[in-house]
């Protein structure tokens, strides 16, 4: 058996960490024969109902679950952490404008940052999933400046595997015929999805969907999506984006299917035009543990103009919190 390694959640009594806490005990994100430790971080007042989680997970009698650890200090979750998947985050209130709500959540991942970049394996890997996840990210990064920064990372899995499933109805064929879908830029409106590079079943899906589609109700509806989940279940997408996140972090770990790539929000680098500075979307292939940017890819003009509108988004939600940066 494998040593163990050490996982922890924030926001781990919510609906996304109570799906995820028992997903990842199960060996859904790292497999059948790897243990894990458990670290679940939740504030003061969640800590009655994390100790009901933490309840449950023993009484699945998991036999991949080595340890659980509840805790409301962050130094306690992040230590000697191997994976950290940052779910919590404070939910846009009445009235709270979108600096607002970004200046609050600068709040919660600017001390975790700095309490991972403190107590964290050097080789943690960091998933921002807490909205706005892109500049959140940007921000625990910032505050972590003995960490890699190319180890924080925020989710666009959830948005590229509902991409994939659109097409796959559209096409009358299973997501598993779906491959090379792009996902670029912010988990927002403005984020992109690209069909250009993919393929179903082998054949290029530009060539079996008319573009009047693809434009008008494919993009839209799956940068909707989040909003069409909310009216629908009056709130948001919660097991759909634990399984997102567990997809994302498998990918990164354990590696990519040959022949295909995956979405992640990862720190720009120059690729495509992306200027370093912010948190965007771009098709990655993993492997060995590590992820890296799919580049030379061509780029219409439709398309170079979505990637621009969505990195000028990026930037304005750096702006609002660039002291935070500092
Ligand atoms: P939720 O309100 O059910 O749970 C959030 C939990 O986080 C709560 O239990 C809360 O007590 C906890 N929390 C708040 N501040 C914390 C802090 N500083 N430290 C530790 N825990 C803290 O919300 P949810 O449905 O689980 O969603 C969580 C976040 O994920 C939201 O921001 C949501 O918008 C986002 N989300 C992102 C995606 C994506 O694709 N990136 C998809 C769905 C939801
Ligand atoms: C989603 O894409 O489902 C969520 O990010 C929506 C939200 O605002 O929580």
């Amino acid at each position: 058996m494998k040593n163990p390694v050490r996982v922890a959640i924030t926001g781990a009594a919510g609906n996304i960490g109570y799906q995820l806490a028992f997903r990842i005990a199960s060996g859904d994100m790292l497999g059948k024969d790897q243990p894990v430790i458990l670290q679940l971080l939740e504030i003061t007042p969640a800590l009655d109902a994390l100790k009901g989680v933490v309840m449950e997970l023993r009484d699945c009698a998991f036999p991949l679950l080595a340890d659980v650890i509840a805790t409301d200090d962050a130094n306690v979750a992040f230590a000697d952490t191997d994976y950290a998947l940052l779910v919590g985050a404070r939910p846009r209130g009445p009235g709270m404008e979108r600096k607002d709500l970004l200046e609050a959540n600068g709040a919660i991942f600017g001390p975790q940052g700095k309490a991972l970049n403190a107590h964290a394996s050097r080789d943690v890997k960091v998933l921002v999933v807490g909205n706005p996840a892109n500049t959140n990210a940007l921000i625990a990064q910032a505050a972590a400046p003995d960490l890699n920064p190319r180890n924080f990372t925020a989710m666009t899995r959830l948005d590229h595997n509902r991409a994939m499933w659109q097409l796959a109805e559209k096409t009358d064929k299973h997501v598993n015929d779906v491959q090379k879908m792009i996902i670029w830029g912010n988990h927002s409106a403005t984020q992109y999805p690209d069909i250009s590079q993919c393929t179903i079943a082998g054949q290029a899906a530009t060539s079996q969907v008319a573009n009047d589609w693809y434009e008008s109700t494919f993009i839209p509806d799956v940068q909707q999506r989040g909003a069409a989940v909310i009216k629908a279940r009056g709130a948001s997408s919660a097991a759909s984006a634990a399984s997102a996140a567990i997809d994302h972090m498998r990918s990164w770990a354990l590696g990519t299917a040959s022949g295909d790539w995956v979405s992640m929000g990862v720190p720009a680098d120059g690729s495509y035009g992306i200027e370093p500075g912010v948190i965007y979307s771009f098709p990655c292939v993993c492997e060995k543990g590590d992820y890296r940017i799919v580049t030379d890819l061509p780029i219409s003009d439709f398309s170079r103009e979505k990637m621009q509108a969505t990195d000028e988004e990026l930037r304005q939600e750096r702006a609002a919190i660039e002291d935070l940066l500092r």
